[in-house]
């Protein structure tokens, strides 16, 4: 699939903007602070509905204006779409498909990408949110049906958790917690399943990628560890256990007001030679790592709706080495419509026949030198 063009009115530091993009590799380079974030933002926004940066809509639109509109052209196997975005102060944003109002939850499925920035490569060794939200995202934009489960399993924890107080406090009776143990469990089990069978497909394809990056040095794998009182575990019946889990920890989730099981404690564990990459990994190793699982998601979901992502680089070709990074040329090259944001040129990317675009305070200029506006 290919973004073909964005138009942006007040967004973030962009007062009106309209660029076309090339189905190949584009570029945009400037100094710190322009904007060049701004702009994978803007084309991010129409796989999730949502920034990667904020969960705030109104910090998107631009200082000192009341409303903001993106628009982003695609074209995937299927067809041309038209996503358009009206972000307002203080009132409901409006998200039009092809010109027709729609959910903010039934724009995802449409436009698929793969995003690599400087935070991911904490992903071995950070917090296990990160982890989590890796693998959220990656499912959630191939199986629109496990965003929408992903988004009740929220919407009931954060309800069981509202509950928790309320009986903390004498105002609800414990017996109603176990209504919401038989909502929650099955939410919960298909959350698991799913995400125990993505991360061993996605896990298949890293391995042998970061493989054939180390020239058969390493290896790579990943495990999926179902958080539970006695450790990080794998679990045969899932739904029985949960069950019984959360009724030995009832008390303590009422006298704690949160739910203490469950797939938002769940965590990956990623192993480089067999040993845990949180407590092993060199810094080559996490970024060999992270690198691949990367390239692997670009595998997946091509294996899945048939047709490349789009890959978004926010300032990471610098992080990666010449080697890395030609290994991350030659899966790319001539397969996935690539956007790279840097502070200067990128060595070694001749052979793609990169598209440049000068990015200064919200302003985006072309190899002619003419404004693109
Ligand atoms: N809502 C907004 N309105 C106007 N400018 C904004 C807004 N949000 C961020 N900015 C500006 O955008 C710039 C940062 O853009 P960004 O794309 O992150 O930079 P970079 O080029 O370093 O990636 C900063 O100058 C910041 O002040
Ligand atoms: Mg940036």
């Amino acid at each position: 699939m290919n973004v073909t063009q964005i138009k942006l009115k007040n967004f973030r530091n962009y007062r009106e903007a309209v660029i076309d993009f090339v189905p190949g590799v584009q570029v945009f380079v400037g100094k710190n602070a322009q904007g060049k974030t701004n702009l994978l933002e803007a084309i991010f926004f129409a796989v999730l509905s949502k920034s990667f940066r904020t969960s705030v809509d109104e910090e998107m639109i631009g200082w000192e204006t009341e409303e903001s509109r993106l628009t982003v052209l695609f074209q995937n196997r299927i067809a041309g779409h038209n996503l358009q975005f009206l972000l307002k102060k203080g009132e409901k944003r409006e998200n039009l498909l092809n010109g027709q109002p729609v959910k903010k939850r039934d724009v995802i499925g449409y436009l698929n990408a793969v995003l690599f920035s400087p935070e991911d490569l904490l992903l071995v060794k950070g917090a296990p949110t990160g982890r989590r939200k890796f693998l959220d995202l990656e499912i959630s934009q191939t199986q629109p049906a496990y965003y929408r489960t992903l988004l009740k399993y929220q919407r009931a924890l954060f309800q069981r958790n509202v509950l928790l107080k309320q009986i903390q406090e004498g105002q609800a009776k414990r017996a109603v917690l176990d209504l919401w143990d038989e909502q929650i469990s099955p939410l919960a089990e298909q959350l698991v399943r799913e995400r125990q069978r993505n991360i061993g497909r996605l896990t298949e394809i890293a391995g042998r990628i970061h493989e054939k990056i180390t020239a058969g040095r390493e290896s790579f794998s990943a495990n999926y560890c179902i958080y539970a009182a006695a450790g990080r575990e794998t679990v045969s019946d899932y739904p029985t256990w949960y069950k019984e889990e959360l009724k030995k920890s009832r008390e303590k989730d009422i006298r704690r007001g949160t739910t203490e099981f469950g797939p938002h404690k769940d965590d990956i564990i990623f192993l480089i030679n067999s040993r845990d990459g949180k407590s092993f990994a060199s810094q080559g190793q996490q970024r060999t790592a992270v690198l691949s699982l990367k390239l692997a998601e670009i595998e997946l979901m091509h294996e899945i709706i048939g047709e490349y992502p789009i890959l978004l680089l926010d300032d990471v070709m610098s992080e990666l080495d010449e080697k890395r990074r030609l290994n991350l040329i030659e899966e790319i090259n001539g397969k996935v419509q690539t956007f790279i944001t840097g502070t200067e040129r990128i060595q070694g990317l001749g052979e793609l026949k990169p598209t440049y675009y000068w990015i200064d305070s919200g302003a985006v200029f072309t190899e002619d030198g003419s404004l693109d506006q």
